[in-house]
């Protein structure tokens, strides 16, 4: 089993990004405990950043030919992407979104997610655990499924 973990915008600069709302873990930090977990697995895993909204609709459409599912924060794009939904739609992949913080009891326009629809489920609020628990259910979704 091969999973992609895709982290949106801004989440590059985690550790000193607004420490008061998303911790002090790295990025680098949170791929190696992801790692760590699909060692425990016995699946591979490729993680991937990018700011750009085209870059991280490229690797979905390549995740159709090389992933069986897709763990994804799309950090802001969240709240604005219909072209990454649509991605996400037409690839047909399972997909868990995952947040830092708790969206929903931050600002108004951070409640609602263009990604929820099309993911198998959403998980927030709980910091760097919000990856491990989504790699977790989606690779039980998936072995479900097999
Ligand atoms: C985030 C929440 C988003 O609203 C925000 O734009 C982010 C990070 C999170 O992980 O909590 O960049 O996705």
């Amino acid at each position: 089993m091969h999973i992609l973990v895709l982290h949106g915008p801004n989440l590059n600069l985690l550790g000193t990004r607004e420490p008061d709302v998303y911790g002090f873990d790295t990025l680098a930090g949170i791929n190696e405990a992801l790692t760590l977990l699909a060692d425990d697995l016995s699946i591979s895993l490729t993680c991937f950043q990018s700011n750009s909204e085209g870059e991280l609709i490229d690797r979905i459409q390549a995740a159709a030919h090389d992933c069986d599912g897709i763990v994804i924060n799309p950090a802001a794009y969240t709240h604005t992407s219909v072209a990454i939904r649509d991605a996400l739609s037409a690839v047909a992949l399972p997909v868990v979104e995952v947040h830092l913080s708790n969206i929903h009891c931050r600002e108004e326009f951070r409640t609602r997610s263009f990604i929820a629809p099309v993911a198998v489920g959403q998980i927030t609020g709980f910091g760097p655990d919000s990856y491990l628990l989504g790699l977790r259910a989606l690779f039980n979704h998936i072995k479900k499924g097999l």
